[in-house]
């Protein structure tokens, strides 16, 4: 067997190189993914095109199956633990045919759009579950999910029955995530009916939680300028490169965030990290609770082109006030491209005397002291 070809030797040899360093927690989700990438060697199961007949939660009799029949693996732990690099150098090395990685948040973009069309076609009644789960299930013996979470009722819903299904036709699902599967969905209405799926992942995935309690992105803040003056080209460079470093390999795409009932768009964002323009924040009615919900959403926000403000802007001076109390009382790293330093933002007018413990604020949040600080959700 080349077991020497694995994700476990790939781990040791970069911390060999000194390209990563040494890390307990994951060296040993290395050795269970090396364990998965062995039993998958030439992994070729064919997709059934009737229902299955074997139960759900029995073994499955099929020659298909991987050796030792694993089935998933559920890889969870908080921002910058290494998943998305552990799973990436599984998927890489897997010698599965047909193999797909994709973030989460796409594929259920694309569960959504694939279900609408299938419904158009389908007579009134029928049930496109199954078929989608076999179209899948042609095109991947295994599946590599980045940041697995379930947003809504209308995603839960869908994915307890897809999973089922394909799990019912021998695709292996890996997937990184934030949240322990127990965790899923916590909080949120309808969530009893979703305790199945809960069951269902904790019956066919492995659950292996990463944390060596490092977090590797927040290492790659430090030393990071997080305050650029003045305005132009180069700030706007200097953001977009800190942008890409943070969000490195992490998917860049809209979210939403549902506010008091509301949809709060973010149209550039990663996970755990987004950016705005000053005028998207501040310029628009926006409040607390927005103000909040960003703050718990994201550990690092970038805000570009933020101007000074004139005595009679007052209004916009306190939403910026209220924005960065929000960041600040979170302990999220801001990183900013600004007409001027804090002290001269808002000098006169009305509220000017309030803003001097913002802008002693955002003094404190340049320090290397904050920028290690955890992140308060
Ligand atoms: N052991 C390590 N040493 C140094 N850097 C690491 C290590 N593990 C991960 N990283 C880096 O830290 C960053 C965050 O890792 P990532 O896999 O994206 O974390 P997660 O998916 O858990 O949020 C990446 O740039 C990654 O290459
Ligand atoms: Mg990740």
């Amino acid at each position: 067997m080349p077991e020497n070809l694995g994700p476990l030797t790939a781990f040791r040899q970069k911390v060999a190189s000194g390209e990563i360093q040494p890390d307990s927690a994951q060296e040993l989700a290395a050795e269970r993914l090396q364990e998965m990438w062995r039993q998958l060697i030439d992994y070729d199961p064919q997709p059934t095109q009737t229902k299955p007949r074997f139960s759900l939660f029995g073994r499955k009799k099929n020659p298909d199956q991987p050796a030792e029949g694993t089935t998933g693996l559920y890889l969870a732990g908080e921002v910058g633990r290494g998943k998305s690099m552990l799973m990436d150098l599984f998927f890489d090395l897997a010698q599965v045919k047909r193999k797909r990685r994709i973030h989460f948040h796409r594929f259920m973009q694309d569960t959504h759009a694939r279900l609408h069309a299938m419904k158009k076609e389908m007579k009134g009644g029928d049930d496109p579950i199954p078929p989608l789960a076999r179209e899948i299930a042609e095109k991947s013996a295994l599946l590599c999910f980045d940041e697995f979470q379930i947003n809504d009722i209308a995603d839960a819903m869908i994915l307890g029955r897809l999973f089922q299904a394909l799990f019912e036709q021998s695709v292996v699902i890996v997937a990184t995530s934030n949240t322990v599967p127990d965790d899923l969905f916590k909080g949120q209405p309808g969530r009893d009916a979703f305790l199945p799926f809960i069951d269902l992942i904790k019956k066919f995935m492995d659950v292996l939680v990463l944390d060596g309690g490092r977090d590797y992105r927040r290492d790659r803040l430090a030393g990071l300028r997080t305050w650029y003056t003045p305005l132009g080209a180069s700030a706007r460079a200097s953001l977009d490169e800190a942008f890409s470093r943070l969000a490195d390999r992490d998917q860049i795409s809209p979210r939403h965030l549902t506010v008091q009932g509301r949809q709060l768009d973010i149209a550039v964002a990663s996970e755990g990290l987004a950016r705005f323009e000053y005028a998207a924040l501040c310029e628009r009615a926006l409040g607390p609770g927005d103000y909040l919900a960003i703050a718990t959403h994201f550990h690092t926000v970038i805000i570009d082109n933020i101007p000074r403000l004139t005595a009679d802007e007052f209004d916009r001076a306190r939403r910026f006030i209220t924005l960065v109390d929000a960041m600040y009382e979170h302990k999220v790293k801001v990183i900013v491209s600004a007409e001027t330093t804090p002290d001269d933002i808002f000098t006169e007018g009305l509220g000017s005397k309030a803003f001097e413990r913002t802008a002693s604020r955002l003094i404190e949040m340049q320090s290397a002291r904050y920028l290690e600080l955890q992140h308060l959700t």
